[in-house]
């Protein structure tokens, strides 16, 4: 029956398109396929055969994989944001966020909390008769299943079940991960630092070993754990076909982890993608021996048009002898390409029905793909009641499915805080059609006068849309910590050392967008590039950046983009900062080092740093230990020099006392064992630097300071080049 033409004017046609909507809503919460459960004791495919079989394909596999591709691609020239927009303005998610946000006013909602919502709810993942349980959940950043977890657990077990959780992620306090393979939100994670496992080397990566086995020391802490999640994903916009080869590792190592994690029976949610290729296979075939229930499931708030899915494993049977397999794959799983499990060894049953699982999810998505496209910039007003009414009915079901209401204030994560309205600085954008930035990154091989004018081109843009953040925030407003002249007892109390990988490039950072960080590293490239083809008059690779004059110690900046060991870097300009303060401070003729303030009636003593980018924590610590410390007063003279005046009366004592502990961290962190090299990474507690004005301070002063250096360096490029 076609009821466009007629529905506005029959009452019965008007039911039966009510009636039809409702039909079709009910779909979206039945996105679900159930593998047939292994028979007990099924054994693993023989370990000597893993990782023995070359890469293969499923030719039925292959087939789903084109026609999904096919519709897909029919996106490509379609401007990103504007896509967004459109899909956005169709989908159901917002007003079931709205919803969680204004109504249910549960903590920290994001897509995540609801569709982990979902999982838990239609799975029935946690026993609510148990008065004690325990999670981990990995890739977790920024922290919405756990907020999701704890609305459900308040919600439907016991008062004062007692919950135990940790997470992990790739860290976003650490500057050398990349910012694409992050998620650097820190809003929620900031307040609950002590739940969090960054593993051993401070990045958080689950792909390194001696992180694997943080974590897994850290599960010893809890007596059963009753659910893993793993929510990773890495960003795959420039190249959405090749997606599922991308995560197919983290996957693997996400799984592999899971089940060192769980205890026996317990259950096991990973999310996936398209589940076309060789690697999902075997993955799927795992869980599907591993657990007495595998399920793939598309909650209804996951974006309907992409091909995001979660698999819920049930009952994890732990067969005998899984620890050796789980070792095997993760010492294999970073550098072997070879399958690992030999195809032969999985039986067609279970490919027939990974083909018919996929069969589903792909019309379901295509479906969704299609009919975005059919009414792109179209104006239909039947299409625009239909989506209010679909939308109004799906949100409903969704919250009387789930029989979500409000929790109590006590019972959130996070007291006296509301998570949800603390600064996000460093939101994602997408700007292009996706042939653009297909270009884009080609711009990255281009010729160099090509690739100057495109940094150019981004110089400028980001110059004209700076924003400042709380224009009137300034350097100095650091908290006071114990009385104006605090002596050496309060620095100890406020030090703090992590230790780590040494970050050779900064690329991202706490105390400067990633936009302008993204810049100046893609600067230092090209002027890398310049310099080493030894053609242009490049003032290039000066050993030491760091020179001294008088009271200023300045970074060249051709220098500084020849660094290619911030730690190092970071390292030398310390010990340089103390030696010129106190060659300064003897200079001064203080008699006695310690307790002292410079002679009345002398001018302040004052120190200048020159083109300081402090990116990392150990550096902004520096600023915020001397600040605090050392001297009274900080100020950014001009764009590019930050002067330190007027010593503390206990800030010699100070100075030594710091200088002596950083520098045994740095030791420490040398003769730090087992495992690979490592630094130190911060030396005050990163909550104290993100506190208030000093932060803002230092945000708007780094980001001017890079988009200095970038301009700095692009006029020397220019130079050579044209
Ligand atoms: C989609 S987000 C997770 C969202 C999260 N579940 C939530 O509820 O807010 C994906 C996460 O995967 C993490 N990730 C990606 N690669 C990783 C790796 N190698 N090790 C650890 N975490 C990783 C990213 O840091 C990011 O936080």
């Amino acid at each position: 029956m076609d009821f466009r033409s007629s529905r506005s004017t029959d009452p019965e046609v008007d039911l039966l398109f009510r009636e039809q909507i409702v039909r079709e809503a009910s779909v979206q919460f039945e996105k679900k396929f159930q593998f047939e459960t292994a028979p007990a004791g099924t054994p693993l495919p023989p370990l000597e055969t893993l990782y023995r079989s070359p890469p293969y394909t499923v030719p039925a596999l292959q087939e789903q994989k084109r026609h999904l591709n096919e519709v897909k691609n029919r996106l490509n020239d379609f401007e990103i944001s504007d896509w967004h927009q459109h899909t956005r303005k169709r989908s159901s998610l917002l007003p079931i966020l709205n919803e969680l946000r204004y109504r249910i006013r549960a903590e920290f909602v994001t897509q995540a909390f609801a569709k982990l919502y979902e999982c838990v709810s239609a799975y029935e993942l946690i026993n609510t008769d148990l008065r004690e349980l325990g999670s981990v959940h990995l890739c977790e950043a920024p922290g919405a299943f756990v907020t999701g977890l704890n609305h459900y657990i308040r919600l439907n077990c016991a008062p004062r079940t007692q919950w135990n959780w940790f997470a992990c992620t790739l860290n976003p306090y650490y500057e050398g991960n990349c910012p694409g393979n992050m998620i650097p939100d820190d809003r929620f994670i900031l307040h609950t630092l002590d739940s969090w496992c960054f593993g051993a080397d401070g990045t958080g990566d689950i792909m390194v070993r001696e992180n694997r086995n943080a974590i897994i020391r850290r599960r010893q802490r809890f007596p059963t754990v009753h659910l893993v999640t793993a929510d990773g994903s890495i960003d795959c916009l420039n190249v959405p076909e090749e997606q599922e080869e991308r995560v197919a590792k983290l996957h693997l190592a996400e799984t592999v982890l899971a089940l060192s994690l769980l205890s026996a029976g317990q259950h096991f949610v990973l999310k996936m993608f398209t589940l076309f290729e060789h690697s999902s296979v075997s993955l799927l075939y795992l869980l599907n021996l591993c657990f007495g229930e595998l399920h793939v499931f598309k909650p209804c708030t996951s974006k309907p048009g992409n091909s995001e899915v979660y698999i819920v494993a049930k009952y994890y049977r732990q067969p005998d002898g899984i620890d050796q397999y789980l070792e095997l794959i993760y010492t294999h799983l970073q550098t072997d390409e070879n399958a690992l499990f030999e195809q032969s060894t999985i039986p067609d049953s279970f490919l027939e029905q990974l083909h018919s699982c996929t069969a589903h999810f792909v019309r379901w998505q295509t479906d969704v793909i299609e009919s975005n496209i059919r009414y792109y910039r179209a104006s239909d007003p039947l299409e625009d009641q239909r989506l209010t009414i679909f939308k109004q009915t799906i949100m409903e079901m969704f919250f009387d499915r789930y029989r979500i209401t409000p929790i109590r204030n006590g019972e959130r994560i996070v007291h006296g805080v509301k998570v949800s309205e603390g600064p996000n600085i460093n939101q994602k954008e997408s700007r292009g059609t996706f042939n653009e930035r297909v270009q884009l990154a080609a711009t990255t091989d281009a010729n160099r006068k090509e690739r100057l004018r495109s940094l150019r081109e981004r110089l400028d843009y980001l110059t004209l849309t700076r924003q400042l953040f709380q224009p009137e925030a300034m350097l100095n407003d650091t908290p006071l910590r114990g009385g104006p002249e605090n002596g050496f007892h309060h620095v100890q109390h406020e030090l703090a050392f992590a230790i780590g990988k040494p970050i050779e490039r900064v690329k991202s950072s706490k105390f400067a967008l990633i936009t302008c960080v993204r810049l100046l590293n893609d600067t230092i490239d090209l002027y890398r590039t310049v310099c080493s083809s030894n053609d242009g008059p490049l003032p290039c690779a000066s050993n030491d950046p760091i020179t001294v004059t008088g009271n200023t110690i300045s970074i060249a900046v051709t220098g500084y983009a020849s660094i290619t060991n911030i730690a190092h870097h970071e390292k030398e300009l310390f010990r340089t900062i103390v030696r010129t303060l106190f060659q300064l401070i003897q200079q001064d003729c203080i008699t006695s080092p310690l307790e002292h303030s410079p002679a009345t009636g002398n001018d302040p003593l004052e120190l200048i740093v020159e083109n300081w980018l402090p990116l990392t924590q150990v550096s902004v610590g520096l600023l915020y230990l001397l600040k605090l410390y050392v001297f009274k007063d900080v100020e950014a003279l001009s764009p590019t020099r930050i002067a330190f005046r007027d010593l503390r009366n206990s800030g010699v004592t100070n100075l030594v006392g710091i200088h002596d502990a950083v520098l045994k961290a740095y030791t420490k962190a040398s003769n730090a064992r087992p495992g690979a090299a490592k630094s130190v990474l911060a030396i005050v507690p990163i909550t104290s630097l993100l506190d208030g004005g000093f932060h803002y301070a230092m945000l708007n002063y780094n980001n001017a300071l890079c988009l200095i250096f970038c301009a700095r360096l692009l006029e020397e490029i220019k130079r050579s080049v044209v």
